[in-house]
């Protein structure tokens, strides 16, 4: 047993206003992230779990093991029983102005879930919400996209097969698309308890606001182009390189940094290594989509991007990322606006996000759960201007 008193961490004056970058605060039972070997969910190294079924993998999160294949039966049943999204929350979504991003209408939709469907258990509203994602995030596809209205699930279908039938993809290979976003999901799932989205969903559900606020909260964080959104961002940069000839990248990302721009899709606030995500997801892309010009762009600035950040004295980590390559693959996949890129992750982090927020209000502390989050600020002398 670790000796309780024993300091973790000095905090001095240089740590302050740096975005508690590497504070401990609390303690995460769904997932790690190593540096070096990347995220891990309940001590499986996220490659280990990436081929495996969607509700595999949340029953992980969920009940801390991978269930055998009567477990695995029964919870799909109970996602099943659960799924089916109010028809009034769909209707809710055809009055949104089409100008609004896919994730402000993730929001809305949480929003009025939230006002006609919670239980105000925790547990309960973790397991709806999971079971409801993938019906409102395809129904958003569909009505912002002008696709046309939203399909019904179909009961006999896996979790990530039913959200490629309720999508409707226009002219996409939904084979395809159901191979890439299996995996997509897992990958997405959970990165420890710090980052962004994760911790703010939980600051929120520390005041005791109800599972579907806090996860507006959550996913308010997740829309930042710093977090979430930028796997949107990175799919526009692969577009805007335009080559997979590398002395042509080589010379685009030497001007780029010339100018100050980002190298989108490179760097993490933790990891000091390529992201396992993203070697997972290039190796797909070899599979899905070898010739696809911009998959190629992606894989050439993989070498280059990485060769000329390395060289940089500031760059703690100039490797790949989990954004970037997956929008190059969603978009060979056949869903081409990024705009959505964003809610597809949200779809996937709302699970470990909410079995966090589980954990935090019903199980820690022998049940009595993390106080409300009050960290302290030091007062600036405070001169008026
Ligand atoms: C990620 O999945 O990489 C994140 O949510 C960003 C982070 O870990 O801070």
């Amino acid at each position: 047993m670790s000796d309780p008193d024993a300091p973790l961490f000095t905090v001095t004056r240089k740590h302050l206003n740096t975005g508690l970058r590497g504070y401990p605060v609390g303690t995460c039972r769904t997932s790690a992230v190593d540096p070096d070997r990347g995220v891990s969910y309940i001590g499986y190294p996220v490659a280990d779990l990436a081929d495996l079924e969607a509700e595999a993998v949340i029953h992980l999160l969920l009940e801390r093991r991978l269930p055998n294949e009567v477990e695995l039966a029964a919870f799909r049943a109970d996602l099943r029983a659960r799924a089916g999204v109010p028809a009034k929350a769909l209707d809710m979504l055809g009055t949104l102005p089409r100008e609004g991003h896919p994730m402000e209408w993730l929001m809305a939709g949480l929003n009025f879930l939230g006002m006609t469907a919670k239980t105000g258990d925790y547990a309960e509203d973790c397991r709806n919400l999971i079971a409801w994602a993938p019906e409102l995030v395809a129904a958003i596809f569909r009505i912002r996209s002008g696709w046309g209205a939203p399909i019904a699930p179909d009961p006999e279908l896996g979790l990530i097969e039913n959200f490629v039938h309720m999508l409707g993809v226009p002219g996409a290979d939904d084979g395809r698309l159901v191979r890439l976003l299996r995996v997509f999901y897992i990958l997405h799932m959970d990165h420890g308890g710090g980052n962004l989205s994760t911790f703010v969903g939980k600051a929120v559900a520390s005041g005791h606001a109800d599972m579907y606020s806090s996860m507006i909260g959550a996913m308010a964080a997740l829309y930042g182009p710093l977090h979430g959104r930028a796997n949107q961002d990175c799919l526009d940069f692969v577009r805007k390189v335009g080559t997979s000839d590398p002395v042509e990248v080589e010379r685009f990302v030497r001007e780029a940094l010339a100018n100050k721009e980002k190298i989108y899709g490179f760097g993490h606030a933790v990891l000091r290594a390529e992201d396992p995500r993203a070697t997972i997801e290039y190796a797909l892309g070899e599979q899905i989509c070898a010739d696809d010009p911009l998959f190629r762009t992606a894989l050439t600035l993989r070498e280059v991007a990485v060769r000329v950040l390395s060289g940089m004295e500031k760059v703690s980590n100039p490797y790949p990322n989990v954004d970037a390559v997956s929008g190059t693959l969603l978009n060979a996949s056949g869903l081409t606006d990024s705009n959505y890129y964003t809610v597809l992750f949200g779809l996937s982090r709302i699970t470990g996000i909410a079995a966090q927020i589980v954990d935090e209000r019903l199980r820690f502390r022998d049940g009595k759960g993390v106080p409300i989050y009050r960290p302290k600020f030091i007062a600036e002398a405070q001169e008026r201007s």
